[in-house]
């Protein structure tokens, strides 16, 4: 299924309008724009989607009142992402050189905080109240903590559970908040927005375990992100310890991972190893477990547009090659 053409369906207008408004949202400074330009335009915006999907639910909200947070999501995202390459010494992102790369961390360090600052900006012009900006704030701080957690951890073997406590915070909080914006905007009830939210956390488990399988075994050509990217950077993920209890090969593949200079024929290796597991299934099996609990939320929702959106979305996720 292709994401985008699932979501024309739904709000093509408003997609439209939303690819519209980010690109003037960096438009400000001309180094910024020079620098984000190539970068912000190949997001697939699963974010902001989420969050206008939500907000649209009730149609109380006018998509004039919601598509300045959209934007801002989708630049907190942004700067997250121009940061993590960063962490990650990462040199493609959405098919085009990252700002590390291009530019250097110094100035990727920059250009990561001016997107959060514009982000926040934008947010402040739009006078959504306290609960959205705290919202957003708490996001942000998860996120942070998420990514220190893990960078304070390369080349160790997480146990299970450190691996979902950094998924959550890093990833499925951010869909999860995605939903609950959208929600409180759309002036759901409580009951409605902590479904939501649970609907967006589910859905951002599973979908940063799928990230992680596509680390080993997606075409770059695709996902617009170099192969074997975590492993490099020493980033354990479910692939690799699902692999490590289960493999004959256990042995060479924990004295890889846990090595500070991975060569590329040592991933290769590492690749091979996981392939001949069920590492791989494993952790479809268990993306689906999370998607199937996220669709357990949605009933308030059956047979509306933005309920039908977001079971596609779900599917989507699990399957997705990009
Ligand atoms: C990348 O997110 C970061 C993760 C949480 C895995 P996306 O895969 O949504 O990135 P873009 O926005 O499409 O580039
Ligand atoms: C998610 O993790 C990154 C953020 C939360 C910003 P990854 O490091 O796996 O994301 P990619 O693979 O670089 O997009
Ligand atoms: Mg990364
Ligand atoms: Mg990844």
């Amino acid at each position: 299924m292709n994401f985008v053409s699932e979501l024309e369906n739904v709000a093509t207008k408003d997609l439209r309008e939303l690819e519209s408004c980010v690109e003037d949202a960096i438009k400000e400074d001309s180094f910024i724009y020079e620098a984000c330009a190539p970068l912000i335009n190949g997001g697939k915006r699963l974010r902001p989607v989420l969050f206008l999907l939500c907000a649209g639910s009730t149609g109380t909200c006018p998509i004039k009142s919601a598509l300045p947070l959209a934007v801002a999501i989708e630049l907190i995202h942004t700067a997250s992402l121009v940061h993590d390459d960063i962490l990650d010494n990462a040199k493609k992102r959405r098919r085009v050189e990252t700002t590390n790369a291009k530019y250097g961390s110094q100035v990727a360090v920059l250009v990561g905080d001016y997107l959060f600052a514009k982000a926040f900006q934008i947010v402040a012009e739009g006078n959504y109240g306290r609960e959205v900006s705290e919202t957003l704030s708490k996001l942000v701080k998860n996120l942070c903590v998420g990514e220190i957690s893990q960078d304070r951890n390369l080349f160790k073997i997480p146990e299970m559970s450190e691996y979902y406590e950094r998924i959550n915070l890093k990833t499925a909080v951010f869909l999860a908040t995605c939903c609950r914006l959208g929600g409180i905007i759309a002036g759901m009830d409580k009951k409605e927005i902590d479904d939501l939210t649970a609907y967006g956390n589910g859905l951002g488990l599973a979908f940063q375990i799928i990230d992680d399988v596509l680390d080993f075994f997606g075409d770059e050509k695709v996902t617009g992100k170099a192969l074997g990217g975590d492993l490099k950077s020493g980033v354990i993920t479910m692939p690799v310890i699902r692999a490590l209890s289960v493999s004959d090969e256990s042995e060479v593949l924990r004295d890889i991972v846990t090595r500070r200079d991975i060569s590329d024929s040592d991933v290769m290796d590492a690749i091979e190893i996981i392939r001949n597991t069920d590492a791989v299934e494993y952790c479809k099996m268990r993306a689906d477990g999370h998607v199937d609990s996220a669709r357990v939320n949605l009933p308030f929702l059956m047979k509306t547009s933005t309920g039908l959106a977001l079971e596609q979305i779900a599917d989507f996720v699990v399957d997705r090659t990009w």
